[in-house]
């Protein structure tokens, strides 16, 4: 059966946008993507917000190797001792948040922003937020 003539173009422009949706849809669960990190070794018990590490935002603008070898960040979650003595004294986020290479250690808000009570985990790649996250357990 041959569709209307005026038409075909557009539907399939349509069924193509629709089909790519359904399969980024179908694929995000299971990127393996490095995804924010949230930071609370000591952040609840000090009464402060958890943080929250953008990884790939980060990433996409230095090279592993500035954190994860010059700046001794662990590759682990959760598996370096951060303070804010240290941050304040130019170690670890310190290195960069200096009011120089990125903004200063005073935005508390802006690093101490995930919710009370959210465990050190690595959670929300860029492309979950985009789809709804799937709840872990
Ligand atoms: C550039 C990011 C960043 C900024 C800005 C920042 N912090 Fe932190 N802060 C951290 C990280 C990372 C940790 C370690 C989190 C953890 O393990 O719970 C931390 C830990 C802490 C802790 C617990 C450890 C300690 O040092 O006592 C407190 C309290 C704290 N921050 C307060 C603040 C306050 C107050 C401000 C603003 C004046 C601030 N932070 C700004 C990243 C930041
Ligand atoms: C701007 C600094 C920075 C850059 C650049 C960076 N990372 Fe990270 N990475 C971190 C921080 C901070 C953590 C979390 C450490 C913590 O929680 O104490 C982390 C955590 C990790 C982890 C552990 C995640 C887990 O499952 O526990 C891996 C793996 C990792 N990074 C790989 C990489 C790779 C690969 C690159 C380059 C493509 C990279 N990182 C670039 C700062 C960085
Ligand atoms: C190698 C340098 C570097 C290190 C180390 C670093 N940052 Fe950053 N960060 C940056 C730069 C550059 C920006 C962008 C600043 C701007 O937009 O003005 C940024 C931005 C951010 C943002 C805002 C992201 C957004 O969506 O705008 C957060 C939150 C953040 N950093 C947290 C941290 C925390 C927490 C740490 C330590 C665990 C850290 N950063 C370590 C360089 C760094």
């Amino acid at each position: 059966m041959t569709p209307p003539s005026s038409l075909p173009r557009r539907r399939t422009g349509l069924a193509a946008v629709l089909a790519a949706l359904v399969l980024l849809a179908g694929m995000t669960p299971a990127q393996a993507e490095y995804g924010d990190v949230v930071i609370n070794n000591y952040s609840d018990a000090a009464g402060m917000r958890p943080v929250i590490f953008p990884h790939w935002f980060h990433r996409v603008r230095f090279r592993c190797k500035v954190c994860h070898a010059d700046l001794g960040f662990q590759f682990k979650a959760g598996g370096n001792q951060i303070n804010m003595l240290k941050i304040i004294d130019g170690q670890f986020c310190g290195a960069c948040h200096n009011g120089e290479i990125a903004w200063s250690a005073e935005n508390c808000n802006l690093c101490h922003s995930a919710k009370p009570g959210t465990l050190t985990q690595v959670h929300e790649s860029t492309l979950q937020k985009l789809s709804p996250a799937p709840v872990k357990k």
